[in-house]
């Protein structure tokens, strides 16, 4: 008959979630591979005491008399009552022993932990990696590099409206909110690109507030970190000239330049990040083009202003510019 490959077919859409780059049921990573686990225990339970419940009512309808008083209170008791009761107290307690491995508190020597300050923008991420002794190294924008079977500790601020900081397949969500410091531990166990999300409304482009996180072999983490910590420069002088003179730099900074702006994204190594706008566009230079022209086209409410009146030229002359920063 037709039902049992239809039902199927509407659960279909359903598994496409339970993989890919921002999949909590996909785990590359300790925290998350134990919520993971937990998603499926609660769901077994819940999935036993539905049974159970809905095999009752299956029972009681085709019974149509019951046969004592005493056996319909039994039933219901422990059925109704007594089977759900024991369940759902088990998965607590399960739920409880196994909340301080998805939210672990770093335990240990502080001086050796590495520390990411990640700040939600309206609407981007302003990423800084901090030195031993709490002081910026550098800063990136819309991109997460760590290293691979390392504990890094996200510290997570807003200057604006609450964001909330998720990766999926690393761990839990852990909210930013302005005023505070939040600590969220996260630790990567399989090399990957993957996804991060905002997952709190925080304005008219939230769902267009992504980023890319690269969880890196450690050395490949190492140099790419040593390589960050020496300014860059560029050999495109034309470019960066018209950059300056259009005033991108009062608020944007690129390592090795005169533009040191910090209301924007740092656009240092540019061109090598995966995408445009947080995770909105692939980064090729007709996109960036096209946002530098009409940065609320794209994305709604984006603090940056339109540069429609630019001639196209010097905005594919900057985009060019841009998409070649390494
Ligand atoms: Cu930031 Cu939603």
């Amino acid at each position: 008959s037709v039902r049992p490959i239809a039902s199927a077919l509407f659960f279909c859409p359903l598994l496409v979630s339970c993989s890919g780059i921002q999949s909590a049921l996909d785990p590359a990573g300790r925290e998350a591979a134990h919520v993971a686990t937990l998603f499926f225990t609660m769901l077994i339970g819940g999935a036993v005491i539905w049974l159970a419940v809905v095999g009752l009512l299956f029972y009681a309808a085709r019974k149509r008399r019951v046969h004592s008083e005493k056996g319909a209170g039994q039933l219901i008791l422990w059925g109704g009552a007594i089977f759900p009761t024991v369940v759902l107290a088990a998965l607590l307690a399960y739920a409880v022993w196994l909340m301080p491995n998805i939210r672990p508190w770093f335990q240990g020597e502080a001086g050796s932990v590495r520390r990411i300050e990640v700040t939600g923008e309206q609407f981007w991420w302003r990423v800084r990696y901090l030195r031993q002794d709490g002081t910026v190294a550098f800063e990136t924008a819309n991109e997460v590099r760590i290293p691979v079977g390392e504990r890094v500790i996200f510290s997570l601020k807003s200057p604006d409206v609450i964001h909330s900081f998720w990766i999926p397949v690393l761990g839990g969500k852990m909210d930013m909110i302005p005023g505070r410091d939040n600590q969220l531990t996260l630790m990567a166990e399989k090399s990957g690109t993957y996804r991060g999300v905002c997952a709190e409304f925080c304005g008219s482009s939230h769902a267009l507030m992504a980023f890319t996180v690269l969880a890196m072999e450690p050395q490949d983490f190492e140099n790419w970190m040593a390589a960050r910590q020496v300014a860059s420069g560029t050999e495109d002088m034309d470019g960066l000239a018209l950059f300056l003179k259009q005033g991108c730099d009062g608020c944007h900074a690129i390592s090795g330049t005169e533009a040191r702006g910090t209301i924007g994204p740092d656009l240092t190594a540019f061109g090598e990040r995966g995408s445009v706008a947080a995770g909105t566009l692939e980064n090729v230079e007709e996109h960036i083009a096209r946002f530098i022209r009409d940065p609320g086209a794209i994305k709604p409410e984006a603090r940056m202003p339109h540069f429609s009146m630019l001639p196209d030229a010097e905005i594919d002359r900057i985009a060019a510019y841009l998409k070649g920063l390494r």
